[in-house]
């Protein structure tokens, strides 16, 4: 099953009832950045926090599947952007205990999913400061705008944690927006026996008592709708791609070992590596794991090892999928959007990949993608750039109408420029943070071509223009 498909059905549905917006289209105004709660973000107001930047998250995490219980001391390492007298972390549910800045014992608060701290001295304006949270509780799942489930997922045998747009806030206290990105060191006890799978690579292993904990690192900044941990039994491949580039694939074991479509894993990402430019991060891998019920019907790129559920109507690890969250890496993963207005910077890059696949590879053109895109009646109910809801964020005009952009700049530049422009895009702001502004300029200055009227029809415009 290949669920950007039934989210896009799902769309399809719902814009049957009547859930198409009126948004206004143009450029989205700039995120508020100095409020306590919440970034401002223009979908998701409350998502992550002002007043700081973090560096680093030190998480150390025990779970027992037997009771559902996670223990949870999350190291908060950030810069104050202004002096703190008090600040907030996006958390949601759990039970928060002892709470430290720099060691000394700090007050908090709780009041929806914001966790405030004060500590016992207000933070000075541009000190690295740490804040220390310890935290327990069963942790839940969040249902999205579009009914999908993401957060802490149970599985007969663990968890497995999915986190966007919103859903880290489940497991761990963070500034819980893509704006903020950081480096992890992740930390999961959990019984003798099982496995604990994260992102970036693994740095050890110990066993004593009857519970293994595995640690794991990663060093490249990770947006925390990004961040996965999967618990279960699980098979584990561990291999280096031809160029070098270790990789670590966990299977549920009840699935078949090599997982079919994960032999492509290497070459898929050679070829993307051949059409972006150099991998963005240190390792890669993929998670697949059987979830108890039928509500994560889709993939999810998480940082170096996208996840792939699979449940009783199946499968979300497919050929294309697999193009797609990969792809994501660069688009997404490395290169990220500052908010989640421009998640088409993530999904019509993805989705473009998937066609510039087929074209590749003895499929359709992506000429031909194009077309069908068009003539599909769900890639118009927004412009990509202007989703204007939450549920909005992951319909048709994000992922279809998205490519579609692509494809009509490579079609205004032409393939040498196009390419050229893909890769210095992703190279110029490899861990970094963007927005369709930045893209439009960027293409512009760098293809020497005016694309502004391009940009007006294709990224802003409502409704379906004249067929080309
Ligand atoms: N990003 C996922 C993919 O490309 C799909 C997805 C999962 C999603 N959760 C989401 C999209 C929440 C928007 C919002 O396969
Ligand atoms: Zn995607």
């Amino acid at each position: 099953m290949h669920h950007r498909l039934l989210r896009t059905t799902l769309c399809g549905l719902l814009l049957l009832t009547g859930c198409a917006t009126g948004s206004p289209s143009g450029p989205p105004p700039p995120p508020v950045a100095d409020s306590t709660s919440g970034v401002g973000d223009p979908l998701f107001p409350l998502a992550g926090n002002g007043g700081y930047d973090v560096s680093h998250y030190g998480l150390d995490l025990a779970y027992d599947p037997a009771t559902r219980l996670l223990r949870g001391t999350a190291r908060v390492t950030a810069r104050a952007a202004r002096a703190l007298p008090a600040f907030n972390l996006d958390l949601s549910g759990l039970k928060v205990g002892r709470v430290t800045v720099d060691g000394a014992g700090a007050a908090s608060s709780r009041a929806g999913t914001e966790l405030t701290v004060r500590p016992a001295r207000a933070v000075t304006a541009g000190a690295v400061f740490t804040t220390v949270v310890e935290y327990s509780g069963v942790p839940g799942t969040i249902e999205d705008a579009d009914g999908s489930h993401e957060g802490w997922i149970r599985t007969d045998d663990g968890a497995v944690a999915l986190g966007e747009p919103v859903g880290s806030m489940t497991w761990f206290p963070g500034n819980n927006h893509p704006s903020d990105k950081a480096a992890y060191d992740i930390a999961v006890t959990v019984p003798e026996g099982l496995t604990a799978v994260s992102n970036g690579e693994l740095t050890g292993t110990r066993t004593a008592g009857g519970r293994s904990t595995f640690q794991w690192h990663s060093a490249e900044p990770m947006a925390s709708y990004l961040a996965t941990v999967a618990i279960g039994k699980f098979r584990v491949t561990r291999s280096t791609t031809p160029s070098g580039l270790p990789v670590y694939v966990a299977v549920d074991a009840r699935e078949a070992a090599d997982a079919g479509e994960l032999r492509d894993l290497p070459r898929i990402l050679e070829w993307e590596s051949g059409l972006f430019g150099p991998y963005p991060f240190s390792s890669t891998g993929a998670i697949v794991d059987r979830v108890d019920d039928d509500t994560v019907g889709y993939a999810l790129e998480t940082q170096t090892k996208p996840v792939f559920p699979v449940d009783r109507k199946g499968t979300t690890l497919d050929g294309p999928t697999l193009v797609h969250e990969l792809a994501h890496q660069w688009f997404g993963d490395s290169v990220t959007p500052r908010t989640w207005q421009d998640m088409w910077l993530n999904e019509g890059f993805a989705t473009y990949a998937e066609w510039l696949w087929d074209e590749q590879h003895g499929g359709d053109s992506a000429q031909k993608h194009f077309d069908a895109t068009f003539q599909d009646d769900a890639s118009w109910a927004f412009p990509p750039a202007d989703p204007g809801t939450p549920q909005n964020v992951s319909e048709a005009p994000v992922y279809g109408r998205g490519a579609m952009v692509l494809h009509k700049v490579r079609q205004a530049v032409g393939d040498a420029r196009f390419f050229a422009l893909l890769r210095g895009w992703a190279a110029e702001h490899r861990g970094g943070s963007v927005d369709s502004a930045r893209f439009t300029a960027w293409c512009e200055q760098r293809s020497g071509v005016d694309l502004s009227g391009l940009f007006a029809v294709w990224l802003y415009g409502d409704g379906r223009p004249p067929a080309p």
